[in-house]
C-alpha cells in the first residue's frame, strides 16, 4: 500500500498545480482532502490494514496530507496575486489623479460656529426649540400682548392649527426654563421666520442666536462684560461697543447693543439684550406649577442676535440674497 500511496502525491499536487480558478482549486481541495475524499478514504482503509503496518503507512499518508495542503495554499496565492495583477493593468499610476473637489462651509455656518465656540468658553450650553412653535412660547411666555404688532398675520406666518414659525429664537429661552431649574446658562442659535418682503436686505428666513443666563444676583454689568468679551474674541480686540436704550416686552431694561468695525467707521447694530422680566419668569413658574423662577431670588439676562447682517458687514455682501442663491461662484470664496 506504501507505493500505491506515494504514487497518489505526484499527480495530485501536478494538477493543484495547474488548477486555473479559484473554483477549480476549491474542488480539488474537497476531491483530496474532503470528507469523502481521497485521502480521507484511504485513512480509513487502516483499519483493515495488519498492526505493524498502521504506522509506516499513517506517516505517509500524513506526508501526502502535507504536501497537498502546502499546493492547495501555493496555488491559491497565486492565483489571487495574478487576479490583482490583471485588474491594475492598463492603469498607469504615475498619471496624476483627478482632484476630488471638497466643498466648504457656507459664510453662515462660519460665522455662527464661531459664535457657538466663543460662548461656550464661556460656559453657555448649546439649547434647541421648534421652529414651529406655539403662541405662547413665542410671544405670551414673553410678556407680547395678544395686540402687539409682531403678532399681526401680515407679520407672522401661521399654521391652520393656530401654530407660527418662530419670529424669533427667543422661544428656545422659554423652552428651555420650562424643561431645567436654574442657573441656567444657554444659547440657542437658529432659523426664524418673518413675513417681510424680499429685498437685498430682507429675507423671510433669517438666522438668530440666542443667549440667556439666570443664576443669583445676575447684573447689567455682567451682561455688558460678557457681551464685550463676545464681540472682541468674535470679531476683533478693536472693535468698539456701545449699549443703547431699547424696548423689547421681555426684558427691562432693554437695550441695543451696536458695534463700530473700524474706528471712525458707521455704527451697526449687533443685538438686542436686557435684563429678564420678572414678568416672564412667573409666566414659566405658572407653566412648570412651581416657583423654579421666583423673580425675588433670580436674575439673568437675555440677548438676540442676527446672524445675516453681521455675515454681511463681515464678508462685505451687497444683497442678502447672495446666502440662499447657493451660487457656485459665491459659495467657492469661502472655501479655504
Ligand atoms: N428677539 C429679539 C428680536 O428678534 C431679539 C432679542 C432682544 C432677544 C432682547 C433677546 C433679548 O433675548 O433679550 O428682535
Amino acid at each position: 500500500m506504501g507505493t500505491d500511496l506515494q504514487q497518489l502525491q505526484r499527480p495530485a499536487v501536478a494538477e493543484i498545480l495547474q488548477a486555473r480558478t479559484e473554483i477549480e482549486l476549491e474542488n480539488l481541495r474537497v476531491k483530496f482532502l474532503g470528507k469523502t475524499g481521497a485521502i480521507s478514504r484511504l485513512s480509513e482503509n487502516m483499519r483493515n490494514l495488519p498492526k505493524e503496518e498502521r504506522p509506516r503507512v499513517g506517516k505517509v499518508l500524513n506526508e501526502i496530507r502535507v504536501a497537498v495542503t502546502k499546493a492547495l495554499s501555493e496555488r491559491l496565492t497565486e492565483l489571487q496575486s495574478k487576479a490583482e495583477a490583471n485588474k491594475l493593468s492598463g492603469i498607469d499610476e504615475t498619471l496624476p489623479g483627478t482632484p476630488y473637489r471638497i466643498g466648504g462651509m457656507h459664510p453662515l455656518t462660519l460665522l455662527q460656529d464661531k459664535a457657538v465656540q466663543v460662548l461656550r468658553r464661556l460656559g453657555f450650553a448649546l439649547a434647541e426649540g421648534p421652529e414651529i412653535e406655539t403662541e405662547w412660547h413665542c410671544f405670551d411666555a414673553l410678556n407680547t400682548p395678544a395686540d402687539h404688532p409682531a403678532r399681526n398675520d401680515s407679520d407672522t406666518f401661521y399654521l391652520p392649527d393656530g401654530r407660527l414659525l418662530r419670529t424669533h429664537t427667543s422661544s428656545v429661552q422659554v423652552r428651555t426654563m420650562v424643561e431645567i431649574e436654574p442657573p441656567v446658562r444657554i444659547i440657542g442659535p437658529g432659523a426664524a421666520y418673518r413675513r417681510d418682503e424680499i429685498d437685498a436686505t430682507h429675507l423671510s428666513q433669517f438666522n438668530q442666536l440666542e443667549g440667556l443666563y439666570v443664576n443669583r444676583g445676575v447684573s447689567i454689568a455682567d451682561l455688558k462684560g460678557t457681551l464685550e468679551y463676545f464681540v472682541h474674541e468674535l470679531l476683533d480686540p478693536g472693535v468698539q461697543t456701545r449699549l443703547r436704550p431699547h424696548f423689547f416686552p421681555f426684558t427691562e431694561p432693554s437695550f441695543e447693543l451696536d458695534i463700530r468695525l473700524i474706528n471712525g467707521g458707521n455704527w451697526m447694530e449687533l443685538l438686542g439684550c436686557g435684563m429678564v422680566d420678572p414678568v416672564v419668569f412667573e409666566q414659566i413658574n405658572a407653566k412648570r406649577g412651581d416657583q423654579a423662577y421666583d423673580p425675588e431670588k433670580w436674575t439673568g439676562f437675555a440677548f438676540g442676535m442676527g446672524l445675516d447682517r453681521l455675515a454681511m458687514a463681515l464678508f462685505g455682501l451687497p444683497d442678502i440674497r447672495l446666502l440662499v442663491e447657493n451660487d457656485q461662484r459665491f459659495l467657492a470664496q469661502f472655501v479655504s
